[in-house]
Parts: structure tokens; sequence; C-alpha cells
């Protein structure tokens, strides 16, 4: 069931991969976790990381696809054989899709509350107690659900249209119009927020806050805004035109990837602090408690101010959660063999399902534990972005820095230096594998078995 498999140019892989990285975890998720793990300390490692890490394993993903040519499963096995190596590789192909299903079971979700907080806004927030609306929203099962039916649907209808006329034209509207707004939030947070508090916020050095957990925090978050570990930059390397070079267009990724983490903290810290008894540390609750009395503080304006933060939010998590359902879309389209909007229609219906768990989280199973991971929404995002990706993102790095490297022609993926090149392989080889496995094993037994060694 083969419809075009091809982006139609360069630069539909640069909007499509730029809108898979740039989600909630940038503008959700960077600027709480900057706040609450040393400001400048963990944008400097999260920068670092980036760079070491994260560049390369992003490179070694794309390149899988782009050499293995199918969904991430087959793209492992094709992979493999040609390298002689055993076909057990597609295990890391299967991970990709469960990830896949977890990360969309909870994201959805998120997703779904920022589209409801949109139409709140555009009520308005004046007169009202954000703590009772927040509360309000998360605990009706019913009305989260129909939230993230809504967002989950329209992103059905862009993947079942297919790669051109789906993705890619979707993205050719969501990217113009996420830079659009972003810029317009920082410009709007510098002219009626406090931007230099701002500044000394993101940007001040903690030195004490420097720990594991810091390090961990500022690795997961890098390899998550950058949507390695999951099958979805291997399907998007699959669609690459031939002559595309994978190192520079990894380059271009990842730096408007980081430029727009930062563009986020600089569009909400302004205006957190424009209020003095706002605080800036409220974590997940950030762009929905803190944000929504900014803008109800801000008066007639907030009424307009407020959807347009919300319709940023809801860009950038649409245009990611297409990516995300992407790879196990194409999987069951090749392996049953069937047509997109049948493969389409199964993966939206296993991805509900999971959905409808994570809700329970806020609600009718808040109190439901385990060890130490507080209801079944933190469990699901436990399970896809600590234990699965960070799995998944060790295999791909071992694989293409000990199989893979030996059949790769360097000048043809795109590799100018063969110091460069070397220092991929090295990279990929000795350095990632450790550290992924290093921070996955001392995060799981402390979340787990509460077993912590710093
Ligand atoms: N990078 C996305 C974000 O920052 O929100 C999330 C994501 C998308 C993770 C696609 C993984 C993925 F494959």
């Amino acid at each position: 069931m083969q419809s075009n498999t091809r982006w139609n140019n360069n630069l539909a892989f640069l909007l499509a991969a730029t809108g898979s990285a740039v989600g909630l975890g940038n503008i959700w998720g960077f600027p709480y976790k900057a706040g609450e793990n040393g400001g400048g300390l963990f944008v400097l490692l999260y920068i670092f990381f980036v760079i070491l890490l994260g560049l390369p394993v992003f490179m070694a993903e794309v390149a899988i696809g782009k050499i293995g040519k199918k969904d991430p499963v087959s793209a492992m096995i094709n992979t493999a054989d040609k390298t002689n190596s055993t076909k057990n590789w597609r295990v890391v192909g299967y991970l990709g899709i469960l990830s896949n299903l977890f990360i969309g079971g909870y994201y959805a979700v998120i997703a779904g509350l920022v589209i409801n907080y949109g139409f709140i806004s555009a009520s308005g927030f004046i007169g009202k107690d954000p703590t009772v609306i927040y509360d309000t929203e998360i605990s009706s099962f019913v009305e989260m659900t129909f939230w993230f039916l809504l967002f989950l649907a329209l992103t059905g209808f862009v993947l079942a249209r297919g790669i051109e006329k789906g993705i890619e034209s979707s993205m050719r509207i969501l990217m113009p119009t996420l830079f659009f707004l972003i810029i317009l939030m920082v410009g709007y947070g510098a002219y009626r927020g406090d931007m230099s508090a701002a500044l000394s916020y993101l940007f001040s050095w903690k030195a004490e806050q420097f720990s594991a957990a810091t390090m961990q925090a500022a690795i997961g978050q890098a390899f998550f805004s950058l949507s390695i570990g999951m099958g979805t930059l291997m399907a998007f390397g699959y669609y690459m035109p031939k002559e595309q070079k994978v190192p520079g267009a990894s380059s271009i990724v990842v730096t408007a990837d980081t430029s727009v983490a930062l563009l986020a903290g600089l569009a909400i810290f302004p205006l957190v602090f424009a209020f003095p008894f706002l605080d800036p540390n409220a974590g997940t609750e950030l762009v929905f408690k803190t944000m929504s009395t900014a803008f109800a503080e801000l008066g007639a304006i907030g009424q307009f101010v407020g959807p347009l933060f919300y319709l940023l939010l809801a860009v950038a998590a649409l245009s990611s959660m297409i990516s995300i359902l992407e790879p196990s879309v194409l999987w069951v389209q090749e392996r049953m063999p069937t047509t997109r909007t049948r493969a389409t229609f199964i993966v939206i219906a296993i991805c509900i399902i999971l959905c409808l768990i994570s809700v329970s989280g806020f609600n009718v199973l808040k109190d439901f534990k385990v060890g130490s991971l507080e209801n079944p929404f933190e469990m699901m995002k436990y399970i896809a972005d600590d234990f699965l990706l960070l799995l998944g993102g060790t295999g791909i790095s071992a694989f293409v820095g000990w199989r893979l490297s030996k059949i790769i022609d360097m000048e043809k993926l795109g590799f100018k230096s063969k110091l460069l090149f070397s220092a991929w392989i090295f990279i990929l080889r000795w350095v990632s594998p450790l550290f992924l496995m290093v921070i996955w094993v001392l995060g799981n037994l402390e979340r787990i078995f509460f077993i912590k060694f710093f």
C-alpha cells in the first residue's frame, strides 16, 4: 500500500523535523525545568548535552531511516542485514513503536487541556480564581476526554491524508505560524513584562544546584525535545530526498529547536515576573494556573494575548503529535498491509485507550500510586520519557556506532571532514551509550526502588 514515500524537497524534511522537535517539550517543559533546576546551570548543561549527545544521536537515527528505507522495525532489520548483524536489533524499532503509543497516550491529554484553556482564555480570566478553574477542568473525566478526542481527531485527519498532502502541507502552515506567534509573545513579554528578571532567572548561575538529578533532567529533556529514540526520525529520514545531507539538515533542526526552547522561556517569564505575587516555580502547572493569572492581570488585552499563547502551544503540540504517531501508522500500514486511513484509525484507537488511562490520573484514579509514581498519568509519562526513550536512544547510538558505521559512505551521508565523521562515530560508540545507560539505571533505581546515590 505504498503512497508517496518521499518529501517533495529538502525544505519539507526541515519543516517536518522541526515541527516534530518543537512541541510541548519546548514551551510547556523547558521553561519550568530550567527554573526548577538552577537556571543558567541547567540551560548550559542542556545546550552542552544537545551538542555532545543530542545532535550525534539525532543524526544516527535519521541515518538508519535513510539507509534502511522503511518503517522503524523494517529499517532496523534492513540495516542489520546489510551489516551482517543479528536481526534482534529490530527490538530497537519495536521500542520506538511502543514509545510512540505511550508518549501519544499522555501528550494528547496535555494538548487537549491546552485547547480547552484556549477557549477559556478567550472568554477572559478576569475575576476568576485560576486554581478553581484548573481544578474544575482537570476533575472532569468526561470533559478532559472530550478535549483530547478533539485533538486526536485533528491529528488523525492530517495523518490519514499521507506524507505529502497531510504532514508536509500541514507543516507548511503550522511552522511559520508557530515562529510568528513565539516572536510575538517574546515581543509582548519585553514590552509589558519584566525581561531583566526573566533573563536573570533563566541565565543566572546557581552552581549549588548541580547534582546527578540536574544532569539527568538536562539529558532527558534534550532527548525528548529533539524527538530522539522512538523511530520518528527514522521515518522522516526514510522520506528524505536522496541528495539531502544528514549532518547539515540535522544541525539546522537542532538549532531551531534549542532556539525555540530559549524563546519560550523569554515569552513566559517576563509576564510571570511582571506580577510579584506569581510563583515562577509552579512546575507543570506554570502554563496553566500561573499564566492564566498573568492574563487576568493584564486586563482586557489579556483576553487577546491569552488565546494567542494557547494557540502557540496547540500548534506546537499538533505538529509534534503528528510526528509521534507517524512511525506507528507507517508500521501498521506496511505490516498488515492496509490503507493509510485504516492504519491511522487503528493507531488512534490504541492511543485513545492509553489517553483514557492518563486522564484517569487527574481525577477518578488520581490516588492510584505505583512506587514513587503518583498516578496513572505520571506512570504513562515515566514509561515513555524515562524508560523507553532512553533505551531506544542507547540502542540507536550503539547500533550506528558499532555496526552501521562499517558500511556508511561518509560523503554520501553528507560529511565533508573525516575528523568530524570519526568524532561522530566515537561519540556513538562510547560516550552516548555510557551516559544514557548510567542515567537510565540511576533514574530507574530512584523512581521505582527509592535507591539514591547522589
Ligand atoms: N519533541 C517533542 C516536544 O518537545 O514536545 C515531543 C516528541 C515528539 C518526542 C516526537 C518524541 C517524538 F518522537
